[in-house]
């Protein structure tokens, strides 16, 4: 284990959410909330990180299955804080860096700050360093007691607070950067013996101040980030701060955001610059959006490589496509997962595709479906046109070679393989091969009966 680990309590339930999902699962800027500690940690340098689970802990180890460097300890029971730092202690024998300590439910620290927390505890040459926030209203929060030296000599939860102890104004925000064999040795010799009948972790504080270890705090700048999400008033809070760090961060690289109020761009997806993000736009996954790009109102993107200069027109989603530069997509287009769309490409209003390889300048502009299909460059697929891929039991491919012209109302009963440079006549439900430089046409003959009446009922 390296120098620093980091421990994040996260075993509530969370009463006040009034939900069936435990809390700290609730989505929160297009991921869990407890992802956002979790890489403030990563980030600050963690090495290891414990999560201290209780509720529904299958779902959250569910989340992080692919993460490294991530145990889970569980409290059965939640028995107070200073109880569940007591559940993750196996994990640390013989660990004799720092611990820092988080809050699941605490999502908006900054890593930075977690560093400068790091910093002063060091510097300090403390055991424990607090991180506090000046509040004016420091209702419901631990207070923190100081020594005259400015030391921290006590943490007082406030339903244990006397009055003059409630008018002290510097709150526990409950993150802490603790030495971890104090940490350990300390949480071992709590009691229960307050108003709330739990095992306060604050009351190590009182316990090393006694014995002479030095605790020492450090009080956050942008009280902002030790915003605790308890219910979904604060949850609605929390993930506005969290979309304005996110876009506030492209559009000063470069990117157009109309609303950033509306955008609702995960953490990580890389935009370029020039691109213009109009409102009610949703890009989540592991996207990139290329430069110069417009993605109108109401677009949902998961997952996509877009290259330069693509335009998605409003209404339209998009799901595991790769899209080369100057593409036009929708309106109200569905692209579901892997496609992968030549530069120049145009899929149209109504357009539907899904696993389709389509090569430079080809479309299919209108009220399309196109499925498990291999399509060359410059071919044109009429309006309407449907690939049949699927026979009840199993899928299969459609190729349509280069410059091939597929007129409107076409079905391909797949498998089916279309030469190069065909015309498939409106209309045509092709079932068989059709070889290069060829017109394809099945349509029944036309039967005009002269002098026809419609009959009225009387
Ligand atoms: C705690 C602090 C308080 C501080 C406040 C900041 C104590 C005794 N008090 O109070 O000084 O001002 O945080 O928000 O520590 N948890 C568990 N298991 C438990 C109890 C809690 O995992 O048995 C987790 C919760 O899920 C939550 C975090 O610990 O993520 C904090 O617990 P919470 O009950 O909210 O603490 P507070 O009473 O708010
Ligand atoms: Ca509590």
């Amino acid at each position: 284990m390296g120098d620093i680990a980091a421990l994040i309590l996260a075993a509530g339930m969370g009463t006040r959410m009034k939900s069936g999902l435990v809390k700290v699962m609730h989505p929160l800027g297009e991921k869990p909330m407890i992802a956002w500690p979790v890489m403030a940690a990563r980030a600050a340098g963690a090495e290891r990180i414990i999560l201290v689970v209780g509720h529904q802990s299958e779902k959250v180890r569910g989340y992080f299955t692919e993460e490294g460097g991530l145990d889970f300890a569980i409290q059965e029971e939640q028995l107070g804080t200073g109880h569940a730092v007591g559940c993750a202690a196996r994990y640390f024998s013989g660990f004799k860096g720092r611990i820092l300590l988080l809050c699941g439910d605490v999502p908006l620290i900054r890593h930075a700050t977690l560093q400068a927390l790091l910093s002063v505890h060091e510097a300090g040459r403390a055991k424990l360093t607090v991180l506090t926030a000046c509040l004016e209203n420091p209702h419901g929060y631990g207070r923190v007691v100081k020594g005259e030296g400015g030391d921290v000599i006590r943490i007082v939860e406030e339903k244990d607070a006397t009055r003059e102890e409630k008018s002290i104004t510097e709150i526990n925000t409950g993150i802490y950067c603790i030495e971890a064999e104090f940490l350990f040795e300390a949480v071992s010799g709590l009691k229960n013996d307050n108003a709330q009948g739990e095992y306060y972790l604050t009351d190590i504080v009182k316990q090393g101040a006694a014995l002479g270890k030095k605790c020492r705090s450090f009080a956050v700048a942008d009280t902002e980030e030790i915003m605790g999400v308890n219910d979904r008033v604060q949850l609605a809070a929390a993930g506005k701060v969290l979309r304005r760090r996110i876009n506030e961060s492209l559009m000063l690289s470069g990117v157009t955001i109309i609303d950033p109020d509306n955008a609702y761009i995960e953490e990580g997806v890389e935009i370029g610059a020039d691109t213009v993000i109009h409102p009610n736009v949703h890009i989540s996954g592991a996207t990139t959006i290329g430069s110069g790009c417009v993605i109108e109102p109401s677009v949902v993107i998961r997952g996509c490589t877009i290259g330069n200069g693509v335009i998605v027109k409003a209404g339209s989603v998009m799901t595991e496509s790769i899209l080369r530069d100057g593409v036009a997509i929708g309106p109200m287009a569905h692209l579901r997962p892997g496609n992968e769309l030549g530069e120049h490409v145009k899929i149209g209003n109504f357009v539907e595709v899904k696993k389709v390889v389509m090569g430079e300048g080809s479309k299919a502009s209108h009220l399309t479906y196109l499925g498990d299909s291999t399509i060359g460059s410059h071919v044109n697929i009429g309006c309407g046109t449907i690939t049949c891929n699927y026979d009840g039991v199993s899928k299969h491919r459609t190729v349509i070679e280069d410059n091939v012209f597929v007129g409107s109302d076409v079905q391909f009963v797949a498998p089916v393989t279309i030469g190069r440079n065909s015309l498939i006549a409106a209309g045509t439900t092709v079932t068989r091969d059709v070889p290069p430089d060829s017109l394809a046409i099945a349509r029944a003959p036309q039967v005009n009966k002269e002098g026809w009446k419609l009959k009225k009922r009387d």
